[in-house]
């Protein structure tokens, strides 16, 4: 009898925009997550973690925006026990396709008696009001019992079996401090589905604290767990979550270890995923980073380069272009057109119309003058400046002069648009890059300091496009971040500055307060 009618799916649950997006100094807009969520609809997860819609207005905005606009993967709310978190996680979700509400209460006695100031008893009869009440508004619910690694197994068995017999078809275990080791992992999951009855599916979520995330995640695959709960680079809380690229690669790299499993990811997205994430929360992928690094297939000694010439597997255990590492041979360049270029952009899956593209046509053909070639990774980048700062900008670059070195004072000319008229100011500065950004300053009046700032290339090379992150926070408490592209530094950090700028504009023009991000509770 063959064996291949027989696999099991592993649901991968992404994370990216919920635990992710709770990385220290990542801030996403709306704009932001609605483009990584479009990614990781083409990337093909089973389920998208929008958002934790109780916590602010705009995590709220940006999971109902998600479920509005994003097909395919079904759309998840965080939530609470409280009847009111769950009401605001279902009011997000409900214009999705396909809905989960996702609640969790904390099991550990820790958490019980410094957070919540719960006996269990109490924490068990949340748990179990909470499910039934998110099951008044869809089937697909999922409990976790938080900081499961460091809960009384006992006890915690108790709430999960309460949360399956209110109606949870997910039981989530969280290694919520990273705490857990692999056969520890493997061994109390499956003890889990042992003690707990019913019909449910065991789904695992670990974090990085000692580096065996993606070990614990496997580990727990092994021992029943048919969803994982992942993050695009790993991001998250701390020292982050599992990494979807190295799980989904692992999975299917070693059918021999794990037999009959299937995952449903187009693998050759998860690079062009992995640099949007890291491009727009700002957080550089290390290069020796597994799957998705720059240097994961990159060979340098020269008997490894020997062997690769000869035979790419004698050094490989994937092919680059099934995660998406090869790209397509693209090239554009100075002398290409508007319909080249969309076309070039929809191959690649960025929809982009009217004005914004437009715009990112003009800023394409003024990079592609001072670059030859434009590579995916380039456009990508570029793509993604163009739609975080084509949203109603009250500043424009227009020209930029500076003079550096170490013989003279470093300094600035900037000539900024707003509203039709040109604005122009001046400035000294310790280099370049703080000349600029002083003069910029000067010319929209916002005071602040930078807290952050990042230089990245988009690809390698001296001709490489310099991608600018950088976080400011203006005098009055505004924390925003920027990003900027173009082939000099100084430009870049520029263009960043002014976005960042812009938004801190757009907050104060709607009202609306960023740091509100009032996240209740700790959650990991
Ligand atoms: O780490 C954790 O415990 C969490 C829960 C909300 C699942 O993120
Ligand atoms: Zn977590």
């Amino acid at each position: 009898m063959s064996n291949d009618t027989a696999k099991e799916k592993v649901v991968i649950f992404d994370t990216t925009l919920r635990d992710g997006e709770q990385s220290p100094g990542i801030s996403l807009d709306v704009g932001e997550k609605l483009e990584i969520a479009g990614q990781l609809a083409r990337l093909g997860v089973d389920y998208i973690e929008a958002g934790f819609p109780i916590a602010s207005q705009g995590d709220f905005d940006a999971v109902h925006a998600i479920a509005s606009n994003v097909r395919g993967p079904v759309i998840c709310g965080l939530s609470r026990t409280s009847y009111k978190d769950i009401d605001r996680c279902w009011e997000a979700i409900e214009p999705a396709e396909k809905r989960r509400i996702h609640t969790f209460i904390a099991t550990s006695p820790t958490h019980m008696e410094h957070k919540l100031k719960m006996t269990p008893e109490q924490v068990l009869a949340e748990a179990a009001s909470a499910v039934g009440r998110a099951r008044e508004y869809t089937d697909d619910v999922e409990f976790s019992p938080e900081d499961a690694s460091r809960s009384d197994f006992d006890f915690m068995c108790d709430v999960l079996q309460a949360a399956v017999d209110n109606g949870a078809g997910t039981l989530n275990i969280p290694d919520t401090v990273g705490y857990a080791t692999p056969h520890e992992w493997a061994e109390r999951i499956k003890l889990i589905r042992e003690r707990v009855e019913g019909e449910y599916i065991i789904s695992t979520h670990c974090h990085n604290d000692l580096g065996l995330a993606v070990a614990n995640s496997l580990a727990a695959v092994v021992s029943g767990a048919r969803q994982v709960e992942c993050t695009i680079n790993g991001i998250g809380e701390r020292a982050g979550n599992a990494a979807m690229e190295e799980i989904v690669m692992t999975l299917r790299t070693r059918p021999d270890i794990y037999p009959n499993l299937e995952v449903g990811i187009e693998t050759e997205e998860l690079a062009r995923s992995s640099r949007l994430v890291s491009r727009l929360t700002g957080y550089p992928v290390q290069y020796n980073k597994a799957v998705v690094g720059r240097n994961a297939f990159a060979h340098e000694s020269g008997i490894h380069q020997h062997g690769v010439l000869n035979e790419r597997t004698t050094y490989e255990i994937m092919d680059p272009s099934v995660v998406g590492q090869d790209g397509s041979k693209l090239v554009l360049g100075k002398h290409s057109g508007r319909a080249a270029f969309k076309d070039a952009l929809s191959k690649m899956g960025l929809d982009i119309q009217g004005d914004a593209l437009n715009s990112a046509f003009t800023r394409f053909k003024e990079l592609a003058d001072r670059k030859v070639q434009l590579s995916d990774a380039d456009l990508e980048a570029l793509v993604a400046e163009e739609l975080g700062s084509s949203i109603e900008n009250s500043y424009e670059l227009v020209t930029l002069d500076v003079k550096g070195g170490n013989a003279n004072t470093p300094k600035a000319e900037v000539v900024l648009e707003s509203d039709g008229v040109q604005i122009k100011a001046e400035s000294e500065g310790d280099g370049m890059v703080d000349a600029a950004c002083t003069a910029i300053k000067k010319a929209t009046g916002i005071e602040g300091r930078l807290t952050d700032y990042t230089v990245m290339s988009v690809t390698g090379g001296v001709d490489a496009l310099a991608d600018v992150a950088l976080s400011f926070e203006s005098a009055d408490g505004l924390k925003v971040s920027g990003r900027g592209l173009s082939t000099d530094v100084v430009e870049a950090s520029a263009r960043a500055f002014i976005s960042a700028l812009n938004k801190v504009v757009r907050v104060r023009n709607s009202g609306e307060n960023p740091q509100e991000i009032d996240r209740p509770g700790h959650i990991g």
